[in-house]
């Protein structure tokens, strides 16, 4: 049979999922000669390379055979237990390694949560604009997605309690990315954290925390996660060992309480029966023989230092109109361009300049806005940060596109404040 002229019956919810529009763009990105603030890559020279190397030699000459059979869907102990223990020093008191569920990375975590959760029309809370790969997950189950607006403390709980008094039936849980947000680099604030957490309670919907980066704080003073303020068992936290470690090894964590922690292990039970063994019995042997502290601190430093200099590097190359979020850690910054100048645009033009970045329109959940950029930092030297930075500039400052923007139309977006250095 000729192959296509089969018209292949797929499901509806693979509508909902569509192509990761930055996916596209990497492809595009991978070019060497590219500067990339695009992907959210962590920078391949702090990955701990022979540690890791170290530690699967170990695994393969000492439990070489137990790591390559089947395992239990809830994961290598000694590596829960690690994980449970990291969470009581993150604040989170009642982490224990019987409800620690091992992932392949916090993806999972969040497909899992969907699955378990999620019929068709369902509503689900998220901040707008909301990490592109969560809405493809909640879009994927056919939920309907209730976008509420955020500023630099976070999304507005106001929001949330209105979304959640308007929709015609509980949502179903509301995704918080509580530290350095992606895409936009915001933390949640303390004063917030209490009053997300009061409506919660008072309406009985569950917190899915999402917390990939939150120890990688480089400024100001940490925050405890809604997890650990939690008293009610509503919160189901999500964290990954991909931006501290590597993201090739895919190995994360959910942390739930009981009832939820049996589901979760059920729908992970018919997703993949575990995450991979070898992978998990190597990231256990190196965290038990290695300063996870110590590199967790050079993590820090170098993209600390990246973050200050795309900082410094806006305040000089980039138009006056343009704002930009001042994130406290994590890998990105969200820039708000001004209002007339569209970021796909921009972007087809910065590829010619070779730099690329994500035009902003995706991730939002509601009607998508063309102004913004996600500027990502950690990826790249600073060296290329500032000549990426300037290229960008100079393409925004050229007349036709400085005409097109420098209209009173512009009004600044709220939670976004210029902060050009004077
Ligand atoms: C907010 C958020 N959640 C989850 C993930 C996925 O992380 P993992 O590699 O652990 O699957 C990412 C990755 O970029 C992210 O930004």
């Amino acid at each position: 049979m000729n192959k296509e002229l089969v018209t292949y019956a797929y499901a509806r919810r693979l509508a909902g999922m569509g192509a990761s529009a930055i996916r596209e763009i990497l492809k595009v990105t991978e070019r060497p000669e590219v500067i990339s603030f695009a992907g959210g890559l962590p920078a391949p020279e702090v990955f701990p390379v022979e540690a890791l190397a170290r530690a699967h030699a170990a695994v393969f000459a000492e439990e070489g055979a137990q790591a390559c059979q089947y395992s239990t869907t809830e994961g290598w102990w000694p590596l829960r237990e690690w994980i449970a223990k990291r969470m009581v020093r993150r604040g989170i008191t009642d982490g224990a390694p019987e409800r620690v569920l091992v992932t392949s990375g916090s993806q999972q975590g969040i497909d899992l949560v969907a699955k378990i959760f999620l019929d068709p029309g369902d509503a689900v809370v998220v901040e707008n604009p909301c990490y592109l790969a969560a809405l493809q997950v909640f879009r994927g189950y056919e939920a309907d997605v209730i976008a509420v607006e955020g500023d630099d403390e976070g999304m507005s709980v106001e929001g949330v309690e209105r979304a959640i008094a308007g929709a015609p039936r509980p949502p179903k849980f509301i995704y918080v990315v509580s530290q350095f947000h992606n895409p936009k680099g915001t933390t949640l604030s303390a004063g917030r954290r209490q009053r997300l957490l009061e409506v919660a309670r008072r309406h009985l919907v569950p917190i899915v925390e999402d917390d990939p980066y939150g120890e990688l704080r480089y400024s100001g003073e940490p925050v405890a996660p809604l997890a650990a303020l939690d008293e009610g068992g509503l919160v189901i936290y999500l964290s990954t060992f991909s931006k501290t470690l590597s993201p090739g090894m895919r190995v994360g964590w959910a942390h739930a309480s009981e009832d939820v922690f049996g589901a979760l292990v059920r729908a992970k039970q018919a997703a993949d029966l575990h995450t991979n063994t070898i992978q998990q019995r190597a990231a256990a042997r190196l965290l038990a023989s290695f300063d996870f502290d110590a590199h967790v601190e050079h993590v820090k430093a170098v993209y600390g230092e990246r973050r200050d200099v795309m900082l410094s590097a806006l305040g000089e190359y980039f138009p006056p109109e343009a704002r930009w979020t001042r994130p406290d850690g994590g890998l990105f910054l969200w820039v708000e361009l001004p209002a007339a100048v569209s970021a796909e645009e921009l972007f087809e033009e910065a590829i010619g300049e070779r730099v690329a970045f994500v035009p902003g329109a995706p991730f939002f959940a509601g009607a998508p806005r063309r102004n913004f950029m996600r500027l990502n930092f950690s990826n790249s030297r600073p060296e290329a940060i500032r000549e990426g930075v300037r290229r960008l500039g100079n393409l925004l400052k050229r007349p036709a596109v400085s005409t097109a923007t420098a209209g009173p139309e512009h009004a600044p977006g709220r939670g976004l404040e210029n902060h050009r250095p004077e």
